[in-house]
């Protein structure tokens, strides 16, 4: 099983080809789905700015057009002093492909780590069971 330092490691070297000219704030993402299979993202700005699209959402678009449905982890870098969170976008679409034990693993540059669970970034989470009698 992959570790968190190996997973951060490939977030690291994904952050390195995000296209981030806009904000200068670049993102890395690594998605270890169930079946074992990494997956990795990175943000990718437009000239138009409202396109432009996260690191943790490439990753998950990456993964599920290949079949993996299941996020078992996901490890996010970024280069701020302060750890960056997934914004609320990602915490949402990374809740869709959740088990009750997904893990989010946050470093920055420097070294400092953190770990969640998903249900700790989102608690409370819109899901699929409130559509349930829905239509
Ligand atoms: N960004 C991510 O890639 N992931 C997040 O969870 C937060 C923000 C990107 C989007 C944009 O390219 C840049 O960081 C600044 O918001």
């Amino acid at each position: 099983m992959i570790s968190d330092d190996e997973l951060i490691d490939l977030a690291k070297n994904a952050r390195r080809w995000a296209h981030s000219p806009y904000s200068n704030f670049s993102v890395g993402a690594a998605l270890l789905s169930s079946d074992g299979r990494v997956f990795t993202g990175c943000n990718v700005e437009n000239s138009t700015y409202g396109l432009s699209m996260c690191a943790e959402r490439v990753a998950i678009f990456k993964a599920v057009s290949e079949g993996a449905q299941e996020i078992s982890r996901v490890a996010v870098v970024t280069d701020h002093d302060h750890i960056a969170p997934p914004c609320g976008c990602c915490r949402q679409m990374i809740w869709e492909f959740s088990t009750a034990d997904t893990e989010v693993v946050l470093a920055n540059l420097s070294g400092d780590t953190r770990k969640y669970q998903i249900t700790e970034l989102l608690p409370e989470a819109f899901d699929e069971r409130y559509l349930e009698g829905v239509g």
